[in-house]
C-alpha cells in the first residue's frame, strides 16, 4: 500500500506517495517543475491498481464528492454531483495556441502561445496548495499498439484520477510502455487551492476562470478551473482529438470523433464501419446497436463509441483502434428500450455524474423508465418529486463505465492491430432537406459531404432551425485549421488503393407534424445492412442530386411496417432545397480563404449544377 516519504529535500513540505517506477528524465523533470509551480502538499504517482482505485473512491466518499450506491443494486458504483456551474465542456474557453493564428483557422479560438503561457503560469502558481498532485500515466489505445500514444496527466482531482482509470489504460502498464519515450503533457487543476484553515467543497472548481488550452506544436495541454468531462479528462477530447488530429496530419493518419462498429452477418463475415455524429447525436446508440426483428442471425459488436484513431496498414487497408478504455456516455434518454447494452455496462463498476439518486441508493434519469420514482434527490442535491418542474438529472449527466463490461464488446476491441474499416458514415441532426441515407460517388465527394455536414442546435426554433456546420463532427475538436484538415482528408484518401466508401445518414428527418419519420435506434440496422451491401457490391444504387440512394426493395423490411410511400418521404430530395443548401455552404467556405481546398468548391458547384 501507499506510504509517505519526502520526495526530495528541495521541496519543503511536498511528499510523494508510493514508489516512482520510471527513470524517464523528461517525465521526472516535468513532474518536478510542475510541483514547484503548483505547490501541492503531496505527490501521488498512480499505479492503476484496483487497490488504489478503491482507496481513492473511499477517500472521495469521505470527502463528499462521491456517494456509494446500493451494493446490491449497483455493486462498485458511485454517484457524483458536480457544482451546477461546471456541467459540460466549455467551447468558448477552449483555445488552440499555434504560433500563427492562421494555423488554428477560423473555427478555433486562437491565442498567442507566449502570452497564453504567461497567463497560465500565473494561474497555476500555487494552485494545488492544500491538495495532492496525482501523476496519472496513461495509454490511449491498447498497450504496445503502433497506433497507441502515451500521455501523462497531472491533476489535483482524485475524481479525475479514478475516472482516468476507467477511461484509459492507466498506471504502471502505461509507464512501462512509455519507457524513456515521449509523451503528451496534460496538466490539469480544478483551480481551487486550499488555505490551511479552509474546508474543501464536494466539487472544487473555478467556473469564472476556466481555460482549456492546447499547444499542438509541443503536444501539451493546460486545463484550469473545471473538473467535468472533456474539460478535465484530458485523454479524451484534448489529447485524443485536438492534439492527436494535429499529430495525425503530420504523420499521415486520422484522429476522428467516430464510433467503431463491427457487423457480423449470419455466415460469420464481419465488416467494420466507423461513424461520426456530433455530440449527443447518437454515437453510443449506434455503437451498441441491437439488430431488430428480421436480423435474427446478425450480431453487432462494439469497438468504440466516441473516438477512432485510424492508420493505413501494410496491406493498404485502414485499421482503427478505440483509444479509450471506457464509455463516458450521456445518461438521460438511455433505457432498456433505447440502449440495453449501455444499461448492462452500468450494472456495476460505474461512476455516475449528475444523475438523480433514488431512495434505495440507486440512480435514475429522465427516460430511464416510463414512470419516474415518487421521490428522488436530484442532481443539485434537492428533493425531487414528479411534476416539480425541474430536471431530476442534468441533460448532460454522464456515466463513466469500463468498455470491458459491455455485453456487445468486440473480441478485437483491445487488439493492438486495430480493426479494418470498410466504410465511413457521417450524420447530423437535420429535420429537413437531407434523406435517410445516401452514398458519395467517390472519396472526394465523400470528403465534401462530411465537410458540409451540419446539425440543428437542439434548442433552436423548429422551422427556422439554423444549421450549425459541424465538419466531420469535429468542429470543437480539430486542433488546427479546418481547411487544412479537409486537405489532409483529401490527400489521405488519394493515397489509398481502395478507400472506404463514404455515406451520409440522417435519423432525424421530420414530417409536416414535426414527428420523426424514421423509427431509428435498432431499426438503423436496416440502413447499415444497405451500407454493407454497397461495400460488398451486392446491390446497385440510384443517382440523385445529393448522391447514391437505395431502391426500396434493397432494404430488408422484415419485421418493420414501413411503406414505400413513407420511404419516399424520408428519402425525398427537393432540388430547390438542395440549391438553397449549396448556396448556404458558400458563406461557410468563404471563411477559410485560401485554406479552402479547391476540390471543396468544385464539389459545391457540381451540387448547384445537379440541383438546377
Ligand atoms: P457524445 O458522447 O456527446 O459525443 O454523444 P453521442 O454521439 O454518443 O450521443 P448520444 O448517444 O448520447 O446521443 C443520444 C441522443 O441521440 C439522444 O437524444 C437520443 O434520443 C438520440 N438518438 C440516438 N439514436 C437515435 C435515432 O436513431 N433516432 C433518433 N430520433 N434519435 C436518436
Ligand atoms: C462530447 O461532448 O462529444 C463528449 C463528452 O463526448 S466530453 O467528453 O465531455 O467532451
Ligand atoms: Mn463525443
Amino acid at each position: 500500500m501507499a506510504f509517505l516519504k519526502p520526495v526530495s529535500q528541495k521541496y519543503h513540505g511536498v511528499f510523494q506517495v508510493g514508489d516512482v517506477k520510471t527513470s524517464n528524465r523528461d517525465l521526472l523533470a516535468w513532474v518536478e517543475e510542475t510541483a514547484r509551480l503548483c505547490k501541492p502538499d503531496r505527490i501521488h504517482w498512480c499505479d492503476g491498481s484496483r487497490e488504489e482505485y478503491d482507496a481513492l473512491c473511499t477517500q472521495l466518499v469521505e470527502g463528499g464528492t462521491l456517494t456509494r450506491l446500493n451494493e446490491e443494486k449497483r455493486p462498485g458504483s458511485f454517484l457524483a454531483f458536480s457544482d451546477p456551474r461546471d456541467v459540460a465542456r466549455v467551447e468558448d474557453r477552449t483555445f488552440i495556441c499555434s504560433d500563427e493564428e492562421i494555423d488554428a483557422g477560423p473555427t478555433n479560438n486562437w491565442r498567442d502561445p507566449r502570452g497564453m503561457r504567461e497567463t497560465l503560469r500565473q494561474l497555476f502558481e500555487g494552485c494545488m496548495t492544500g491538495r495532492t498532485l496525482y501523476v496519472v500515466p496513461f495509454s490511449m489505445g491498447p498497450l504496445g499498439s503502433d497506433i497507441a500514444q502515451i500521455g501523462v496527466q497531472i491533476t489535483d482531482s482524485p475524481y479525475v484520477a479514478v475516472s482516468m482509470r476507467i477511461m484509459t489504460r492507466m498506471g504502471d502498464g502505461a509507464l512501462k510502455a512509455l519507457g524513456n519515450g515521449d509523451f503528451v503533457r496534460c496538466l490539469h487543476s480544478v483551480g481551487a487551492p486550499l488555505q490551511a484553515d479552509q474546508d474543501d467543497v464536494a466539487w472544487p472548481c473555478n467556473p469564472d476562470n476556466r481555460y482549456i488550452v492546447h499547444f499542438p506544436q509541443d503536444k501539451s495541454i493546460w486545463s484550469f478551473g473545471s473538473g467535468y468531462g472533456g474539460n478535465a479528462l484530458l485523454g479524451k477530447k484534448c489529447f485524443a482529438l485536438r492534439i492527436a488530429s494535429a499529430m495525425a496530419r503530420d504523420e499521415g493518419w486520422l484522429a476522428e470523433h467516430m464510433l467503431i462498429l463491427g457487423l457480423e452477418s449470419p455466415d460469420g463475415k464481419k465488416t467494420y464501419v466507423s461513424a461520426a455524429f456530433p455530440s449527443a447525436c447518437g454515437k453510443t446508440n449506434l455503437a451498441m446497436i441491437i439488430p431488430p426483428t428480421g436480423f435474427e442471425d446478425w450480431k453487432a459488436w462494439t469497438v468504440g463509441d466516441d473516438i477512432a484513431w485510424i492508420k493505413p496498414g501494410a496491406d493498404g487497408r485502414l485499421y482503427a483502434i478505440n483509444p479509450e478504455a471506457g464509455f463516458f456516455g450521456v445518461a438521460p434518454g438511455t433505457s432498456m428500450d433505447s440502449n440495453p447494452a449501455a444499461m448492462a455496462c452500468m450494472d456495476r463498476n460505474t461512476i455516475f455524474t449528475n444523475v438523480a439518486l433514488t431512495d434505495d441508493g440507486d440512480v435514475w434519469w429522465e427516460g430511464m423508465t416510463d414512470a419516474p420514482p415518487a421521490h428522488l434527490i436530484d442532481w443539485q442535491g434537492q428533493d425531487w418529486t414528479p411534476g416539480c418542474g425541474r430536471h431530476a438529472a442534468h441533460p448532460n449527466a454522464r456515466f463513466t463505465t469500463p468498455a470491458s463490461e459491455c455485453p456487445t464488446i468486440d473480441p478485437a476491441w483491445d487488439d493492438p492491430k486495430g480493426v479494418p474499416i470498410s466504410a465511413f458514415i457521417f450524420g447530423g441532426r437535420l429535420s429537413k432537406t437531407f434523406p435517410l441515407v445516401f452514398e458519395a460517388t467517390d472519396w472526394q465527394h465523400g470528403v465534401y459531404l462530411a465537410a458540409t455536414m451540419g446539425s440543428e442546435a437542439t434548442a433552436a426554433a423548429e422551422n427556422q432551425a439554423a444549421i450549425r456546420r459541424d465538419p466531420m463532427a469535429m468542429l470543437p475538436f480539430c486542433g488546427y485549421n479546418m481547411g487544412d484538415y479537409w486537405t489532409h482528408w483529401l490527400e489521405f484518401g488519394s493515397k489509398l488503393n481502395n478507400p472506404p466508401k463514404i455515406f451520409r445518414v440522417n435519423w432525424f428527418r421530420k414530417d409536416g407534424n414535426g414527428k420523426f419519420i424514421w423509427p431509428g435506434f435498432g431499426q438503423n440496422m436496416r440502413v447499415m445492412k444497405w451500407v454493407l451491401d454497397r461495400v460488398h457490391g451486392s446491390v446497385d444504387a440510384v443517382s440523385s442530386t445529393f448522391g447514391l440512394t437505395p431502391h426500396y426493395q434493397d432494404i430488408n423490411w422484415q419485421g418493420l411496417e414501413f411503406t414505400e410511400q413513407t420511404f419516399r418521404a424520408v428519402m425525398s430530395i427537393d432540388n430547390t432545397e438542395a440549391k438553397t443548401e449549396a448556396e448556404d455552404q458558400q458563406s461557410f467556405f468563404d471563411r477559410f480563404g485560401d485554406h479552402l481546398p479547391p476540390e471543396m468548391e468544385r464539389q459545391r458547384q457540381a451540387l448547384l449544377k445537379r440541383a438546377n
